[in-house]
């Protein structure tokens, strides 16, 4: 039985081949951003409030429009039938139990508008999203984008970190290229002639620009988020090109190794784009106290990547089920103990960088 989120990554690391293990553990080179991300949550201490109870604390939040029971997204991962044979059909069910909002990655082993059936199916008001990778070809990436409208998605996440693929050392190492027979990239399979849904066909675009942003507001009227901004300069112009929103997001440490940690860089994108615009905050998040952490600081809402690949592999559904209500858990239960009666609570103040080394 999994109790904490990390129970979730041993029980999958005895489920699934060890090249897939490290797809999904691994980042760019050395993975030092990997292990900075986790570290960084670590460091912060928590400062509470006592004597203001509440019988009951509030988790909801609407982002973008986007009502979810809890303040944790599922962040876009690629390839879910790599590790469960439902992919993300699983996933969404349980994403759309909990009512947490699910970002399918335009690398999904399931086409979006399945995603999404299989989350209407549930009676949930549970809202999707749709990651995006702008194509060179802007045509696709039209059809791309059309299709995560037709499919109901509320909101775009486009990526903006990955102009060339991370450096993932250990895929190379050991060979790992392409989806085993049977799986493939569904988003794409009858948009691009040749190799129908190879990974191959997702292709990262070095010339993308502010420009392609502008473009894509042009296209869309959905809220578009951008994934992967992490220079102030670079949160400043986003505001200025029309971004509804930022998930500060170092792809897990995927992709350039050693920048720094998201949460040490909240406090500057916060102030860069001065309330005009929300921020979400992925990586390394584990643990309700990261949760609060985050928000406390100002980040309107956390993702998390691996944690639903392991719990997905561990257990299908129902894994990733088990995994969003511990975290619910741990989350109210962090409340409590900060005497916040809900997210509105959650203030700078309950958060501390150490005053000494010892
Ligand atoms: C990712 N990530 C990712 N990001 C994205 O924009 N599109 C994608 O298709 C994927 N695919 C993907 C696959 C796997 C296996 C992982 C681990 C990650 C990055 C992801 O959205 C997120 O930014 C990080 O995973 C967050 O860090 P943690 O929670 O994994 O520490």
């Amino acid at each position: 039985m999994q109790h904490t989120v990390h129970d979730f990554e041993a029980a999958a690391r005895d489920k699934l081949d060890p090249v897939h293990v490290d797809f999904i553990a691994g980042g760019a080179r050395d993975e030092i951003t990997v292990r900075a991300n986790e570290a960084a949550f670590g460091r912060l201490q928590l400062l509470p409030r006592v004597l203001r109870g509440s019988a009951v604390r509030d988790l909801d939040i609407t982002l973008l429009g986007s009502r979810a029971r809890m303040p944790v997204l599922l962040s876009p991962t690629a390839f879910h039938k790599l590790v469960y044979p439902e992919g993300e059909l699983a996933t969404v069910r349980a994403a759309a139990a909990a009512g947490a909002i699910m970002i399918a990655s335009m690398a999904s082993t399931v086409a979006v508008g399945e995603i999404a059936d299989a989350a209407r199916a549930t009676d949930s008001d549970a809202q999707l999203w749709f990651q995006l990778y702008i194509q060179p070809d802007l045509e696709i990436t039209e059809a791309l984008v059309r299709r995560a409208v037709d499919a109901g998605c509320t909101a775009l996440v486009v990526t903006v970190d990955s102009p060339v693929l991370g450096a993932g050392e250990r895929n190379r190492r050991n060979g790992f290229h392409d989806l085993p027979p049977g799986l493939r990239c569904e988003n794409l399979v009858d948009l691009r002639d040749g190799e129908r849904g190879h990974v191959r066909q997702i292709a990262m675009s070095p010339e993308l620009n502010w420009e392609h942003i502008d473009w894509l507001r042009g296209v869309t009227e959905l809220p578009v988020l951008l994934k992967g901004v992490l220079h102030p300069e670079d949160a400043r112009l986003a505001v200025r090109h029309g971004a509804d929103g930022l998930l500060l997001s170092n792809h897990g440490g995927r992709q350039l190794d050693t920048v720094p940690a998201t949460l040490e860089l909240l406090p500057e994108i916060l102030a860069a784009v001065a309330g005009r615009i929300p921020i979400v905050l992925d990586g390394g998040v584990r643990r309700g106290t990261d949760v609060v952490k985050a928000l406390a600081l100002g980040a309107s809402a956390v993702g998390i990547g691996r944690p639903v690949m392991w719990a997905l592999a561990q257990g299908g559904e129902e894994g990733v089920r088990r995994l969003l209500e511990l975290l619910r858990d741990e989350l109210d239960d962090t409340l409590a103990l900060c005497g916040a009666s809900g997210l509105a609570d959650l203030t700078p103040d309950l958060v501390r960088v150490p005053a000494w080394a010892p």
